[in-house]
This record gives structure tokens, sequence and C-alpha cells, in this order.
């Protein structure tokens, strides 16, 4: 969470939670050691809730300053920064050893050291393999890799797997070239069109121990996408710093946030020459990913991307593609592995808010929910349900043990589920008090599991619940630890997964805050929470003043006399110093905490708001080398955790800081978005950048997560989320409450939007199986599924779900009207209203202008699509008891095409699975049933779309009564519920109508 989302004047609209935060001293600039007096600046918290207990105690404030980096200013904006290109010397070229898979070489220094912003590494092995038909490896690392010297850190193949060749190298269409005039460089052409790549032609390599850097021309308006994890459009633009460095920040926009991805897809159109009507182009794609966890920064201009590392080394693969889908597949199967299958209840509807306090609350949730008759399958719990903000642990008085089973009890018997968060930092507990003993430290501590600073003590940052330590997943007992707590908890809680938060990892002061300061625990975080005083949000819902002009006129006079009344004034000086920190390279010797090269950084110093560079895993490595994956191994642990407390079934993980390859374990939220037209828009690219991340399991906060939302955004939003995979409304401390049923504009809206969501659940559970099972995606670009249509290549306010749902939402306020493209059609796509299931008639290549008033979400079916349904229940449970429906929405031909895949939605590995194949043509539907799963359900409506002539309506053969044709729409519909009262698919069948 960034600490400027907590900064606002107020009006207090929720004041559940009151707290007076002291002012305290720093006495040092790094924060590690700073007042320790408790003083009258002690705070009182005081938790005034309705049928909650209250509970006083005092607590130090962690100071502000302690979180104050060193004033830096990024390379990239410096202007005394020198050009690592105009001054190093590059490498020269020598002992080539080449053979059919590939070639070795010698690179060495090729004049003096440059030494630009590390020092310069002389000698360098390359190694290029042409590992597979469609993917190319080259590796540059230093020679004489010497292990006294921790200089450089080479990413050990157990902690990220690394694509090993295969047999069908012989077969790639990807060629390596290279030269050394003036000096080394290489480019990568795709062999069948002679399209160059990548190519380092005219610019020189640097590498250097805390700085590499190499620069590729990429063709003019190139389409670039990926590079995460940021908030931006889906196409990257042509000037923009995508910097990869795990960071605790609530989405500012451009800007590196939670996750590290540095892998990006490029997408090329050709024209073909054909002008028969049809789409004039061709696209090629490839994707690039580069190997490396450290700090990065990949720097996009007009016609050319520089890669900056700030160490380890260039291991960059390419991958042929050549359409997105291959791409995608070819990265996943290859290179980071294919995404987690999840259960079927995770794609229920998830409620959530920070600031549920306590289990009648929750109670009182689920029960409104429903009595709404909004479905709900699971209810998520924040920060607030723990004792003191500590893992593993239930708050006494709010949610106390008392309360579990008959919590659980009704909840699972109801087919519901729960998942709590579960934050990165463990508390430890203050020494001078023995009632603060805290086990899971207690045990973390005895088995050495947590991280320590450079001289071996224990590293003490600070989170919610005080000073805290980290665990270190890279000590011998750090995995076996956590598992053993998830394990333990789950004897007093039965969750049925976990929410991992704080993952970057994050911490609210720099360096070991909490050496010698211990004994004040617990503390205060050095920032007001939302809600506490002076840190009340206030403002109106967006849109507010225009949909409610006089009340907004009179309430904004009133609250700014109220605010002159109770706030207290803040001056906040802003430095206007121009002395910025810059450091030079000391030969051999690194300099972690502030490596020379400073990148664009969302927090600026690496060790504002995240455990420091220095602090040290039991392996001796620094954080500094491995930062970017440290919410990746707590994924992995939980992960194994989770397999542990239900042995055989899919783990349920939603992760805040990920890492190409974390998708095998977890699915993601876009994190600390807020309630802003804007960010429901984001939302769109951010999840379609985790399709090509291989994180399909993904949604943001639904409504917005800061700020107060309003009956508009939450309406239009809660619609869109249903097309998302993973559907969760969540809300930040103290704003207005957002569950759906707060507005009946909202209720009705999400009702309508969860009814075809849950219709459609058959559909999405099949395009989860195929993305688990071949790297396909759920949520997809309409540039990804027409590729031959360059003007799609930006396209981000609309989406497809899976090949056949096209979804164009509204995200602007107070209009009734959307604009959309209807993709395909120059190539003769059809397409079909959801609602009224009749034919767009729409133009090639033009916005058509549709109808949405507020309520409606706009959803398109393509032809040639057969789309398996089941009727909706209350519950995923409920569902999975209802018959099946299809819809079958044929093409210009009459043809049609679908799959659905059925398990018992839980099992890793599955007893029996049906998977059914849908083909239509010539006014027959065929389905074709393999597989032993059973399942008993008939099925119920068949809904057949553009049907343009119909005869006798038989199933295998025999006549069936009841069929419904309609001549003006042409939509054929049928109950085949009697006829197949003993299973849908017990057997193939054929459908015939014509
Ligand atoms: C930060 C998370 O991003 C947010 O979702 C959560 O509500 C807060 N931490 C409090 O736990």
């Amino acid at each position: 969470m960034a600490r400027s989302s907590f900064i606002r004047t107020a009006l207090i609209l929720c004041p559940f939670l009151a707290l007076t935060t002291g002012q305290n001293t720093s006495s040092s600039a790094d924060g590690s050691s700073h007042s320790a007096t408790p003083t009258t600046a002690d705070a009182e918290w005081s938790t005034t809730v309705a049928g909650t207990p209250t509970k006083f105690r005092s607590i130090f404030t962690i100071p502000a300053s302690a979180d104050d980096g060193a004033n830096l200013l990024p390379n990239i904006e410096d202007p005394k920064a020198v050009n690592a290109q105009d001054i190093c010397p590059g490498y020269k070229v020598s002992q080539v050893q080449e053979d059919e898979h590939g070639l070795t070489a010698v690179l060495t220094l090729a004049g003096k050291p440059c030494n630009a912003y590390g020092n310069d590494i002389k000698v360098l092995n390359l190694k290029v393999e042409y590992q597979a038909a469609n993917r190319l490896v080259i590796n540059i690392s230093p020679a004489n890799i010497d292990a006294s010297n921790s200089s450089w850190y080479i990413v050990p193949e157990d902690l990220i797997p690394r694509p090993k060749p295969d047999s069908t190298y012989g077969d790639i269409d990807l060629e390596f070239d290279w030269d050394d005039e003036p000096s080394f460089w290489f480019s990568v052409t795709r062999y069948s069109t002679g399209d160059v790549l990548f190519t380092t032609e005219d610019t020189t390599l640097v590498y250097e121990d805390q700085f590499i850097e190499f620069v590729s021309a990429l063709p003019e308006d190139y389409n670039l996408y990926g590079l995460g994890e940021r908030i931006h459009g889906l196409r990257l633009n042509h000037n923009l710093t995508a910097t990869i460095y795990a960071a605790d920040a609530g989405d500012p926009i451009d800007r590196n946030i939670y996750g590290s991805h540095p892998f990006y897809l490029d997408t090329r159109y050709f024209k073909t020459g054909y002008s028969g009507g049809g789409s004039e182009h061709e696209s090629y794609s490839h994707g690039v990913y580069l190997r490396n966890l450290h700090g990065q920064e990949v720097q996009l201009q007009p016609e050319s991307i520089t890669w900056r590392t700030l160490g380890g080394s260039i291991d960059l693969f390419f991958f042929d593609g050549p359409t997105q889908a291959e791409v995608t597949k070819q990265y996943q199967t290859s290179a980071i592995g294919l995404p987690a299958m999840q259960q079927y209840w995770g794609f229920g509807y998830h409620q959530c808010r920070w600031g549920y306090r306590n289990w009648t609350e929750l109670r009182e949730i689920i029960n409104t929910f429903r009595d709404f008759d909004i479905p709900l399958e699971t209810i998520w719990v924040d920060i607030d349900y723990m004792d003191q903000y500590r893992d593993f642990t239930l708050d006494p008085f709010t949610y106390p043990p008392s309360g579990v089973k008959e919590f659980f009890d009704k909840l699972h018997e109801d087919g519901q589920h729960f998942i709590p968060i579960v934050d990165s930092a463990i508390y430890i507990p203050n020494p001078n008090n023995a009632s603060d003993a805290y086990d899971t430290y207690t045990r973390g501590n005895e088995s050495g599991v947590f991280m320590t600073n450079p001289d071996g003590s224990q590293y003490i940052g600070a989170v919610w619940p005080g000073y805290t330590v980290f665990p270190d997943w890279m000590s011998a007992s750090g995995v076996q630890w956590w598992v053993n707590e998830m394990v333990e908890w789950y004897k007093e809680v039965p969750y049925d997964g976990f929410w991992i938060d704080m993952s970057e990892v994050s911490s609210f002061c720099i360096g070991s805050c909490g050496t010698g300061n211990v004994t004040m625990n617990p503390v205060h975080p050095p920032f007001a929470l939302p809600g506490e005083e002076g840190n009340v949000i206030y403002d109106y819902p967006e849109g507010f003043n225009i949909t409610n002009a006089t009340e907004a006129a009179s309430a904004s006079s009133a609250s700014s006399s109220q605010a002159a009344k109770t706030s207290t004034s803040v001056t906040v000086t802003s430095s206007t110093s121009t002395s910025y920190l810059r450091t030079i390279p000391t030969p051999g010797v690194r300099n972690v905490g502030h490596p020379p090269y400073v990148i664009s950084n969302v927090q600026g110093d690496l060790a504002v708001h995240a455990v420091s560079p220095n602090a040290t895993h039991a392996n001796g490595v620094q954080e500094y080398d491995v930062h970017n994956v440290w919410g990746h191994q707590i994924l992995n642990a939980t992960y194994q955790g989770l397999l542990k407390v239900f042995p055989g079934k899919r783990p349920f993980i939603i992760g805040r800081s990920t890492f190409a390859g974390s998708g095998k374990w977890t699915g993601h939220w876009g994190g600390d978005n807020a309630s802003k037209w804007y960010y429901m828009y984001f939302s769109i690219p951010q999840a379609l950048s985790f399709s090509l991340f291989g994180i399909p399991m993904f949604g943001v906060d639904t409504c917005g997560f800061n700020g107060n939302t309003d009956y508009e955004l939450c309406s239009r939003w809660m619609q869109l989320s249903a097309f998302f995979p993973f559907y969760r409304n969540h809300n930040v401390l103290s704003a207005l409450a957002q569950e759906p049923y707060r507005w009946e504009s909202v209720a009705s809206a999400t009702r309508t939007a969860m009814h075809i969501r849950y219709s459609l659940l058959p559909y999405m559970y099949t395009l989860f199986y195929k993305a688990h099972t071949t790297g396909s995606t759920v949520m997809r670009a309409l540039a990804w599924e027409f590729p031959n249509e360059p003007q799609l290549a930006g396209v981000d306010t609309q989406f497809l779900l899976g090949p056949s749902i096209l979804v164009t939402p509204v995200l602007e306020p107070q209009v009734d009207t959307v604009k959309g493209v209807f993709p395909g059609i120059i190539d003769g796509e059809v397409w079909y209203d959801w609602y009224t299931q009749e034919k767009v008639r729409a133009k090639a290549g033009v916005n058509t202008t549709i109808d949405a008033p507020l309520g409606h979400i706009p959803i398109f079916v393509r032809g040639g699509s057969v789309l398996p349904l089941q009727e909706p229940g209350y519950t995923t449970r409920e569902s999975r008891k209802n018959p099946w429906g299809l819809i079958v929405a044929l093409s210009e031909d009459g043809d049609a095409k679908g799959e659905l895949y059925i398990d018992d939605g839980e099992s890793l590995e599955p007893s029996g699975t049906l998977e059914i194949t849908f083909r239509a043509g010539d006014g027959k539907l065929k389905a074709d049933v393999k597989g032993s799963y059973k399942d008993a359900n008939a099925l119920g409506n068949v809904t057949i779309l553009g049907v343009d002539s119909i005869g006798k309506v038989k199933l295998n053969g025999k006549s069936i009564d009841g069929a419904e044709y309609d001549e003006d729409t042409r939509v054929l519909k049928l109950d085949l519920k009697d006829v197949t009262s003993c299973g849908a698919w017990q057997g193939s069948w054929t459908l015939s109508w014509e």
C-alpha cells in the first residue's frame, strides 16, 4: 500500500476506528534506531463498534521518517548521468565454437573498463542455444565465477526453472547472428520472413557487476505488450520506462508495482497484398523473456528498447510464435509453467472488505446477500480478524475462537467459503513482556527461518503488527515452518484458501529499524491507517456532484467548515533541495543499498517500504539479488501448506507479489486501486497482461479499493468484473460500504450479470482447464483472436472471455450507450446479442454505438461457437446440480464448435473426467462424449442462434416435441430435460433440426 494513498484531509464518514497517532523523533537517517521513549504521543486504540468490546492500550508510533530513503534522482531523469553507451568499450569475440545446437564464444572487454555504474566484467561467456523448434536462448554470463566474490548472482534452476533443450531444435525458424565490429552485437531473425526481431547492432553491450545494458532496435510503430506489473494500457507506449522492481505501491499509473514479469509480446503487422474484400494484413508475434531476478528498467523509445538490470546475467529467451496464442503457450509450457487449475468454487463471487469487524458482522453480510438474492460464494476477512495483526491468530474479542464452530458449520453447510488475509511479515514479540509471546515467531526463531542483517543478527522491519521479522524462503526450514503454521492454524480456523498480502516484501521502515527497539512492541506503523484521526476518507463518490449537484454543494460547504474546525493543520515542507545521493562504483565491491545506477523505482530508494537490499538469506544471498521473487516464494510455500491441509485438493491462493511462473500456484488481484472510473478501465489491460504472464486467475477490487464508490460506478463495475475469472469486491477500511446490495440499482445490475456469469461457469471452467493443460488464455484481447486486424492492436476497452464471448463494458459515467467494434466482420464473422439472441448488424472496422443503460452490460456471442451452460444456483455447489444448457451460435456458414470439461471440481488428479466436443453443421449438432466422470444432470435448454430453416427436430433420430422456432429472430429453442433425464453426457448424441 502506498503511503500516499492514506494522505487525505478529512470529514469523518465512518469513524468506527479512531486513533490518535503521536509525533516521534527519529535519530538516524536510516531509521534503524529512533527514540524509544513512548511519550505523551502514545496512541490509544479504541474500537467502538456496536456490540464489539472496546480495548485500549498505549502504543508507540514509529516516526514517519523511519521510511524516508535517500534523496535519489533516477538516472533517466538525471541530466548529469553518463550514458553508458557513449563511454563503454563493448566486447570482442573469440574462441567461437559452433554446432547444430548453437554456439559458444568468449567475450572480452574491448578496451579500458568504463565502470559506468559498476565494475566492468572483463571476460564473459556467450552461449547461444537453439533449444526447440520455437525457442532460442542467448546466455551471457561472467566467465570466471569466483565463489569468493559475490559480485554477480546467477539464477539457480531450482529457484526459477530454466527451459531445457528438446529434440525439435532442428526445425527452428529463428536465426542468431553476431559480429564484433565495432564491438560485439547480435541479432535474432525470423528465418521464414527475414524479419529482424531483435538486433543490438550499432549499440554497445555493457556488463558490470551492478549494471547490465543492451539495446535493440524496434520497428517504427511497434506493438509491445507485457513488462509488468504496472497500471498501463494494454499496448505499451513508445516513451515508457518500464521498471521491474516489486513494490508495495497502490496502483500508481505507469510505475512499478507488486509483481515482476520481465516478458514482452511483440506483434508485427504486414500487408498481404490481398484486396478481395477481407482483411489485408497478417501478423506475426514473438515473445522475449529475460530470466533475471534483479531490479530492471526497460526503456521503450520510439525505435528502440533498452534493457537494464542491476546485476545477474543475460538469459534471454525468444519464443517464435508466430501467433500470440502460440507465444503464450510456448512461454508457459517451456519456461514458467502452466497455470494452476482452480477449484470450481473459486469462480463464484467473493465479497471482501478491510473493516469487517466481527463474526456477527460477517454473518450479517452473508445473510444480507441471501436476502437480496445475490449469490455469495466466499466471504473474505482482512487484517481485522487477527489478534493485533499477527498471522495465524484470531482477535480474542471480535473474532473469538468460541465463535468459530457456529460460524463455519453454517458457512460450510451452506456450500460457502472463507478466505483470510495472511500477511508476509511475522510479529516479533516484546522480550520484556512474557504475555506478548507469539508461538509462530518462537517456532520460526528456533528453526532459524527469518532473514538476517549482514552481521547475522535478525533483520527487524515493521508492518501492521509493529516490529516484524521476515521469513527466509531460502533457509533450510522456512517452507516447512510455514506449512506447519498453516496446518496447526487450520485446526482452529477451517479456512478454504489463503490471501497473501504485503509480499513484495513490504516493510514500513528503512533497514532493520526494529533492532534495539523490540522492547517497545507492539508499535503502530509510521502512518495513520485509513479512518484514523487526521486521515479519514471524505471525498465524495466520484460523479456525486454531477448527479446530485445541490446536495454536493451543500455537503461540500458543510465539510469545509467542519474540516476547518477539526483538522489538525499539517505543514508539508516539500524539499527543494537538488542535492541527490549519487554513488560511484568501488573496485571489487558492490553497493547494494545505493547502486550507482538509480532505477526509476516508484518508491525511490530501493529500501523504502520494502525489506532492504542488504537483508541476508540463509545461503548468504542478499535481498538485492532476489528481491523480486520473495512474493513468488511465499506463494510456493503457501501452495505446499494448502496441499498438506487439503491433500489431493487444488490450493486456492490469491497473492499480491508475483513473478514469472507464480501462476502455477496462485491467482492475483490488481492491488490497491481506487473507486475511480479510470481504474475500472485499467482493470482490463491489467487482466490481459496477466493473461500473457500466465496468471489467468485475475480480478481487481471491484467498485474500487481506496475512496468511496458510488452506485453508478459500482453498478458498472460489478457487471464488468462478472466476466473476469476472479470476481471480488473489496474495499479499504473506513470507506463507504460497497456490497452490491447497498443500492437497489447495483443489486439489480449485479443479479443480471451474475446470472450470466453463473450460467457460463461450465464455459469458464473449461477455459481454465485448457489454460491449465495447454497454456491458452482465458481473458483475451481482441487483437489476439483477430490477428489480421491491425486496428485492434491497442484495443483494451473491450475484451473476449475465451474465444466466444465479447464484452463491451461502459467505462464512463453518465452515458447510456457505449461504442465498440465487432471484430472479424471483415472476414465474415457474425456476432449475436446475448440478450436478444439476434444477429448484430454492424459494419467492419468501425465503432458501433450500442445501447447500454445502467444495469446493462453489452455481451455478444461469436458465431461459430457452442457454449456449455448450466442453470445458476445460489452457490456453485447448487449450480453443479442443475440441468446443463447449450447456446449454439451458428457462423455465417451454419457451423459451430465448442468444448466442455467436467470433473469433481476440486481434485488435483481427478479420478474421472469428461470431455465433450461439440460440432454443429448442416442442421446437426453432435456431442462427442469421452471419459468416465459420472454426471447425472439432464440437458435442459438448447438455444440455436442463426437457424435459417427447420424441419423435424430429432435427438439421435427420435423426434422431439416442443421445439420453438422464431422465424424473425432465427432462434430455435428446445428443452431436452425429459429426454435426457438420465444425464446429458451418458453417451454421444446427435441433435438435428433440418
Ligand atoms: C494491502 C492490500 O493490498 C489491501 O487489499 C488490504 O486491504 C490492506 N493491505 C490491509 O490488509
